[in-house]
């Protein structure tokens, strides 16, 4: 397999200061052609162009909610004829809620699970059979320290839950594609500086936070992007059903 043949799809990848634009460009400067997926079209074109012009891959971007099945379905209809085969899958796109579990309704649930779980699904349920037939695969999900702490940096408890669904996805799914030459790891960030929180953490709340890191700062976004690329390489095929922290030290277990 050579990467130039392959394409890596990462959702999410729109947001100009995230961990799926980072992303992005690192996989690209190892090699992938690169599909991005956002709700935001423009974000998505720019990224693929950035990435494009940066790194000299193929990159397309398409505009996809990835909680409607159609949505995804014509975003991976156009990358098909457009890009190599997909031989990775980075499950980045996601969002965040603050709300106490006491003051938190049935629809702010569901819209946290729709996009981290539900989203993550529709790709995942698409892609994987293609990576099976032909042997070969990586799928990536982005989870949080938040699901193995029981949140306690930003996210409530709706957001936990989800994140921690994405753990049990990635290991049965593990499971069931490791003989398929396809291999499932998960991603355990924990303060990256990122937009997701919407400025929302800052001041004496962020002080307060760095103070518990060993390492004494936030993470960066290429902290995060480092390690998907590492986990996406093809030398990398005896790593699935992992957990990789990249968290500082802030939560050690
Ligand atoms: N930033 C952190 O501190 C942190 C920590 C742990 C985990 N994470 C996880 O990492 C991932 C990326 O986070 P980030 O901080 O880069 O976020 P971000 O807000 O910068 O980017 C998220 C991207 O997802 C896209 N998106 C949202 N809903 C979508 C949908 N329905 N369909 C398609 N795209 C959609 C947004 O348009 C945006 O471009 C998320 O899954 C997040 O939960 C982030």
């Amino acid at each position: 397999m050579s990467l130039t043949e392959k394409t890596a799809v990462v959702t999410g990848a729109g947001s100009k200061r995230g961990i799926g634009r980072a992303t992005a460009h690192t996989l690209a400067a190892a090699g992938w052609n690169v599909a991005v997926l956002d709700l935001d079209e423009a974000s998505a074109k720019d990224a693929a162009s950035e990435v494009e012009e940066r790194n000299g891959v193929q990159a397309v971007g398409v505009g996809c909610d990835i909680t409607d099945e159609a949505s995804v379905q014509n975003a991976l209809a156009v990358l098909d004829s457009a890009l190599p085969p997909v031989g990775a899958l980075v499950n980045n796109a996601g969002i965040t809620s603050p709300v106490p579990f006491l003051e938190v309704t049935g629809e702010e649930w569901d819209r946290i699970f729709a996009v981290n779980v539900r989203g993550a699904f529709n790709v995942t349920r698409r892609l994987a059979p293609g990576m099976a037939q032909r042997g070969f695969g990586r799928i990536v999900f982005l989870s949080s320290v938040s699901a193995e702490r029981g949140g306690g940096v930003f996210g409530g408890v709706a957001y936990s839950a989800a994140k921690a669904a994405e753990l049990g996805f990635t290991r049965a799914l593990a499971r069931e594609l490791g003989p398929a030459g396809v291999t499932v790891n998960a991603v355990a960030p924990g303060l990256i500086d990122t937009d997701i929180t919407g400025g929302a953490l800052e001041g004496e709340r962020k002080t307060q936070l760095v103070a518990g890191i060993p390492v004494g700062r936030n993470g960066r976004v290429a902290d995060v992007a480092d390690l998907i690329t590492y986990l996406c390489r093809e030398e990398s095929g005896y790593i699935t059903g992992a957990t990789y922290d990249v968290n500082g030290g802030s939560h050690i277990h």
